[in-house]
């Protein structure tokens, strides 16, 4: 395994152009994926997950989206090559699956022609070798009968075996970062299972490196070495899976634990809650974002933005009172009113 990232994200803005003014949705994020490593991003729906993913592919209208900081990816800075070389890099070097499998699938097309085609775009294969390693990818997925499969159409899949072909898709050109878009949450949980488990699998095969975005904690334990925990387009905690699962330093992820069932939790009873809603993109908070849904929130935290900050070693959080936090000293309040 090698000990220097495939990708170094390094205090990433993007910032969109609206009807109704500029607004960040990506603020400052940082972090690091090496190969045959999986980092979990985890944070709740309008985070910025999906936006720094694309951000990360080069998908984003350039029109209306303007950029800082450096995605370093194999020592080039994706934000300053050129539309060619993004073109050679995406699908080849750094591929992607996201959870919709039937916007990313050609109806009309079978799906081994889709597979040939994705590996004939980035290299020179006659169609013979092309179809040999279609049907290595698919099989190596799982799927029952895989050169039946190969002859048929999306449609004629289920939606777990749609996200399988998806995902041999993706690794024919064996890329060394794959980027999985929340790829299990429209399936059941039997066949996320197999897919999470097909992931990890594939990660081992071709010592990839893995960005796994999701909004479930429970994923994040089962698939993730790493994890960034994402609040209103910021990382406010980052670290092993173990240390955050061991001791989560910030209140926010703390919620988010606590919101998570357990084996033993009772089917009947209510579950957690964070209170109070995520501020708008137009009204970000001057000091920590969190503040109005925090309880343990001081005069500081309202004027003063925290930075995130190395509590241990490997652990990072973005809050002023980590440390009373998890000593049990910091006293609690109920939420800002309005904001519940
Ligand atoms: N093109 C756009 N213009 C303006 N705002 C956008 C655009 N795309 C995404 N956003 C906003 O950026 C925030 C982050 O979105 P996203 O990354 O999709 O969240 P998620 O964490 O659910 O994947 C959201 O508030 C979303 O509304
Ligand atoms: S900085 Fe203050 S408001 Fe923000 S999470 Fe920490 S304690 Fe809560
Ligand atoms: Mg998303």
């Amino acid at each position: 395994m090698s000990a220097s990232p495939i990708i170094d994200v390094r205090n990433l803005r993007t910032h969109f152009h609206t009807e109704k003014g500029r607004v960040t949705a990506v603020d400052d994020v940082s972090f690091h994926v090496k190969r045959n490593e999986i980092l979990g991003v985890v944070g709740e729906s309008g985070c910025g997950k999906s936006v720094t993913s694309e951000a990360i592919m080069q998908l984003l209208n350039t029109d209306i989206t303007d950029f800082e900081g450096e995605i370093i990816f194999n020592g080039e800075n994706l934000l300053a090559v050129g539309e060619n070389r993004l073109s050679q890099i995406r699908g080849k070097e750094i591929s992607m699956i996201f959870q919709d499998t039937t916007s990313s699938l050609n109806p009309i097309y079978t799906v081994g022609d889709q597979i040939i085609e994705a590996l004939q775009t980035h290299g020179r294969h006659s169609h013979k070798e092309a179809a040999a390693a279609a049907l290595k990818v698919v099989s190596a997925t799982g799927i029952p009968s895989p050169e039946k499969r190969l002859k048929e159409y999306p449609h004629e899949l289920s939606g777990g075996m749609r996200q399988r072909i998806m995902i041999a898709m993706a690794l024919v050109c064996e890329p060394k970062l794959l980027i999985a878009d929340e790829p299990t949450t429209a399936l059941d949980v039997t066949t996320q299972a197999q897919i999470l488990d097909l992931i990890i699998q594939m990660k081992n095969n071709l010592d990839m490196g893995v960005i796994f975005i999701t909004h479930d904690m429970g994923v994040v334990a089962e698939v993730c070495d790493r994890v960034a925990v994402m609040y209103l387009g910021q990382v406010i905690e980052n670290s092993t899976v173990e240390s955050l699962f061991e001791a989560p330093l910030h209140p926010y992820t703390r919620g988010l634990m606590q919101a998570m069932p357990t084996i033993d939790s009772d089917p009947q009873a209510d579950l957690y809650t964070i209170k109070g809603k995520v501020p708008s993109l137009f009204d970000v908070p001057d000091g920590c974002r969190f503040a109005a849904r925090c309880p343990y929130r001081t005069d500081k935290c309202v004027s003063q933005a925290p930075t995130l900050d190395a509590a241990t070693e490997g652990h990072k959080v973005r809050c002023w009172h980590w440390k009373a936090v998890a000593d049990g000293t910091a006293s609690e309040k109920e939420p800002d009113a309005e904001n519940v």
